[in-house]
């Protein structure tokens, strides 16, 4: 019997025990992903730039339109108007769609870039 509380309050604090939990973490995968794939660079939380820009309101937004950001030229003249669409072609292969942008990585997993790109919408 103590070993079940035991386990249970193990599963409870991991998360996945109560339906109310296993809902909430359902409803934030977009927001690990952008930690795990995106936080090194990039904060949404809090209006600052990092080795990235800000990404708050990101989606319907002007490429290379963050004040006080340095951006590579490539990206700044790109035209681009950030949408899911184009969110999803640059994550695919930044540098295929922006030549010569800086940010040079690409996100393979469609799942995770639709995870990340719907979290981008919320914010
Ligand atoms: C290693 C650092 C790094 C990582 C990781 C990274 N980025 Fe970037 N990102 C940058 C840099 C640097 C720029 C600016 C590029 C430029 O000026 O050409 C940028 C630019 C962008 C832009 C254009 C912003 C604007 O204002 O036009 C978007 C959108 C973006 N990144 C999304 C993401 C997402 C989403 C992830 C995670 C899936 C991610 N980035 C991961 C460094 C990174």
């Amino acid at each position: 019997m103590k070993n079940v509380a035991i386990v249970l309050t193990f599963l409870i604090a991991a998360g996945v025990a109560t339906p109310a939990f296993s809902q909430q973490a359902d409803s934030a995968p977009g927001q690990r992903l952008f930690q795990q794939r995106c936080g090194a660079c990039h904060q949404i939380a809090t209006p600052r730039n990092g080795v990235g820009p800000n990404l708050q309101g990101i989606v319907g937004r002007a490429a290379g339109s963050v004040g006080g950001f340095r951006y590579s030229p490539a990206l700044k003249d790109s035209g681009v108007t950030w949408t899911p669409e184009t969110l999803e072609t640059f994550l695919t292969n930044p540098t295929t769609m922006v030549r010569g942008t800086r940010m040079t990585q690409r996100f393979n997993n469609a799942d995770e870039r639709r995870a990340i790109i719907e979290f981008l919408g919320s914010r």
